[in-house]
């Protein structure tokens, strides 16, 4: 059995990779400060897969922290760093924060692996990367445009630095550029947990349908789109979680072409915000109070995924669609308040 070590295993997309992985076989190590997530996920995977993730506390963004996991698990075969701030607006107020983090953690993971001779890396990375897009659906090879957050700068300098690590080491790594990852396990018993009141539409939307907050700003509706407001490429977490065991699978087997691959993880299909309101009313049966409000500083018009790539290359395809998304956030939600 193959041990994996997860950094930011008992966040939102790494506790559904945990759950994933071990399905397939694994033996996952999760490495988090549980800075943004709550130590009972663990018990909660437990519950899910009838296995037990080994959890060690610890901040990687200090080196010495970060080699205690590699000392304590010395089987680890390949990790998936998940670990990172994400706030797009907290980026902007707090941006040295953010490259000491985001930083400090890739830098001393691939330390100890390089030191240990760990191979197999897989980036949690993201469309921001790309910018506003100039043609649509976007694919991998397309320019990276200057980031529009500390957030996303501190996305796209580290495949810069996997670029280097990956040409002066063995390490071999897939990055996957996510889109918009929304939706929860099927068991309810896992899923997003924003601190405080949620940035993102799909936990903003849950917790105004179930009364915590009173009302929903759209962000728009002049925007250049067939309905004025943006739109995006929203994926269910499961089927990106899924997304990441083929890649780690990939790397174990040898069947990567380059060192280094980027994949993009979308649907391949764009929805606009008053699209997905509308799927949250169908499938919840809750009619959301919601208005239209001015444009939010810093937002892509539309951005969807060209998911030709991963399907090829990964054999990875996304199987969920808006409603089960929508409704799956939904139970979620609804879990949350017993
Ligand atoms: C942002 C980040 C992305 C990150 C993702 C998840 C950028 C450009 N994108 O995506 O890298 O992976 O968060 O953390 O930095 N909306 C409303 N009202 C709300 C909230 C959102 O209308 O209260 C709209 C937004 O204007 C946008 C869409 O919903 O059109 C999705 O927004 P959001 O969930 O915040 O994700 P992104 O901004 O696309």
């Amino acid at each position: 059995m193959k041990t994996i070590l997860i950094t930011g295993g008992t966040g939102f997309i790494g506790s559904h990779t945990t759950v994933e992985l071990q399905k397939a076989g694994y033996n996952v190590v999760i490495a988090d400060n549980l800075s943004n997530s709550n130590e009972n996920v663990i018990d909660n995977i437990e519950k899910i897969t009838n296995i037990r993730p080994c959890f060690i506390k610890v901040d990687l963004s200090k080196e010495d922290e970060c080699k205690k996991v590699f000392d304590k698990y010395p089987n680890i075969e390949g990790v998936i760093n998940f670990a990172a701030s994400k706030a797009v607006g907290e980026s902007c107020e707090k941006p040295i924060m953010y490259y000491k983090n985001n930083f400090g953690i890739i830098l001393n993971v691939l330390e100890q692996m390089k030191q240990r001779d760990i191979k197999y890396f897989v980036q949690s990375s993201s469309c921001t990367v790309y910018g506003e897009p100039d043609k649509l659906p976007i694919k991998e090879s397309s320019p990276i445009k200057e980031a529009t957050s500390p957030y996303g700068h501190t996305k796209q300098v580290s495949e810069e630095i996997l670029k280097f690590v990956t040409l002066s080491s063995n390490i071999k790594v897939i990055a996957l550029r996510y889109f918009n990852p929304i939706g929860a396990h099927e068991s309810a018993l896992i899923g997003e947990l924003p601190n405080g009141v949620p940035n993102n539409l799909i936990p903003y939307i849950t917790q105004t349908a179930i009364g915590l907050r009173k009302q929903l700003t759209v962000f728009g509706d002049d925007y250049p789109t067939p309905d004025g407001t943006c739109i995006r490429d929203y994926i269910h977490v499961v089927d990106l979680a899924k997304a990441h065991v083929v890649a780690i699978d990939r790397l174990i087997n040898n069947k990567n072409k380059k060192s280094l691959e980027f994949f993009n993880i979308g649907t391949g299909n764009g929805f606009s915000v008053l699209e997905v309101i509308k799927s949250f009313e169908k499938t919840s049966g809750v009619k959301l109070n919601y208005v239209i409000g001015p444009r939010r500083q810093g937002d892509i018009i539309q951005i969807y995924a060209d998911t030709s790539l991963a399907e090829k290359e990964l054999g990875w395809k996304a199987q969920e669609n808006l409603d089960s998304m929508t409704l799956s956030a939904w139970k979620w939600q609804l879990a949350l308040k017993k």
